[in-house]
């Protein structure tokens, strides 16, 4: 008798693996591995929990997908950088190429989420969804929303309604595009928003609720292969603000950069100190992409600039941010400024 009830266990056990999704969860650290001096003090230090503390914390992952636990890097997003963007996005493609794994989740911290988003919506390549999270508040704090935010990632990764949408930001109950996803707020956990539309859904207790239907995104229309690459061109960002000063730009010129990104006033507008230094940076050969610094609406091109004669290129609905990261990529590929232009009109 005890034989058998072991094998019946066993063999619904074995079925209920079998019915659930394979979800991998990459950590990379971030304020939802963090541990602070105590449960009502907000300072904490960033990365400290490992994955597998994190999904001990949070066990109903399990009811919903069979999880596996990676640890890429331990680090305060803020540290992020080309080459880890770099082992990830490969990590990422090698997991969606392989049977191993239904979708993938990044555990990672929030300053520079929407930038490793949009980095893995250029460079990896598959239907199966990929999501990221975060956390506003460490794992030791009395607010701590991180095992909220984890469960509602594994939640919209697992669901197959989250198939075909690129890459996607979970973050205090929505679910946002990789492309138009912006950290609004510096401490509150609903922190998150879309710059130029609506998050494009919603978990609703356990499930994922879209609001529309998958349609291609502007960032599945490009891809960029990185399987090859070990670093990525240098590009900078300058700040535009009054009475900023043409020295600034001057040292990307002398440092090598291959392209800068200046994140202007308004629609991109550029100082007149400035002017002939990105001129100049032109003559030079590096790429200049005009943003702004103003969150939403496009930088639009040949508008209040004409950027046909000065041989720029404007943003459109890309940050400075997102900008410098298509930058990168585009310049893995091309010089042709007005190429790199053809791949910003995708954002407007
Ligand atoms: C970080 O980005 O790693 C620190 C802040 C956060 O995760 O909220």
């Amino acid at each position: 008798m005890r034989r058998l009830m072991l094998f019946v266990t066993l063999f619904l056990f074995l079925v209920s693996y079998a019915q659930k999704p394979n979800v991998y969860i990459l950590a990379t650290g971030g304020t939802i591995a963090g541990v602070g001096e105590s449960s009502v003090n907000t300072s904490y230090k960033a990365g400290e929990v490992a994955i597998s503390s994190l999904l001990d914390a949070v066990p109903q992952v399990k009811d919903v997908a069979n999880v596996v636990g990676e640890q890429v890097v331990r680090i305060g997003s803020q540290d992020m950088d080309d080459s880890t963007w770099l082992l990830l996005s490969k990590r990422i493609n090698e997991l969606l190429n392989s049977d191993e794994a239904d979708a993938v989740v990044v555990t990672h911290g929030t300053d520079t989420m929407e930038e490793t988003a949009f980095f893995l919506s250029l460079t990896t390549r598959s239907n199966k969804p990929v999501v990221l999270v975060g956390a506003m508040r460490p794992s030791t704090a009395l607010s701590a929303d991180g095992p909220l935010n984890l469960y509602n990632a594994v939640v919209t990764a697992a669901s197959p309604d989250s198939r075909d949408r690129g890459v996607l930001v979970v973050m205090n109950g929505s679910i946002y595009a990789a492309s138009d996803v912006i950290k609004m707020h510096t401490t509150h956990v609903d922190a998150f928003r879309s710059a130029n539309g609506a998050a494009v859904g919603y978990v609703n207790n356990d499930k994922a609720v879209y609001s529309y239907p998958a349609v291609e995104t502007a960032a599945s229309l490009l891809f960029f292969d990185v399987s090859k690459l070990t670093s990525l061109p240098a590009v900078g960002i300058i700040y535009g603000h009054a009475g900023v000063r043409g020295n600034v730009v001057q040292s990307m010129i002398d440092n090598g950069y291959k392209g800068i990104v200046y994140a202007g006033v308004g629609n991109g507008n550029i100082h007149r100190d400035i002017f002939p230094v990105l001129e100049e940076a032109r003559r030079e050969g590096i790429i200049v992409v005009r943003s702004s610094r103003v969150p939403s609406g496009p930088t639009m091109l040949d508008n209040e600039v004409d950027d046909a004669h000065y041989r720029f290129v404007a943003s459109q609905l890309l940050t400075p941010q997102k900008s410098r990261i298509l930058l990168q990529l585009a310049l893995t590929k091309t010089d042709d400024w007005i190429r790199i232009q053809d791949y910003f009109n995708i954002f407007r």
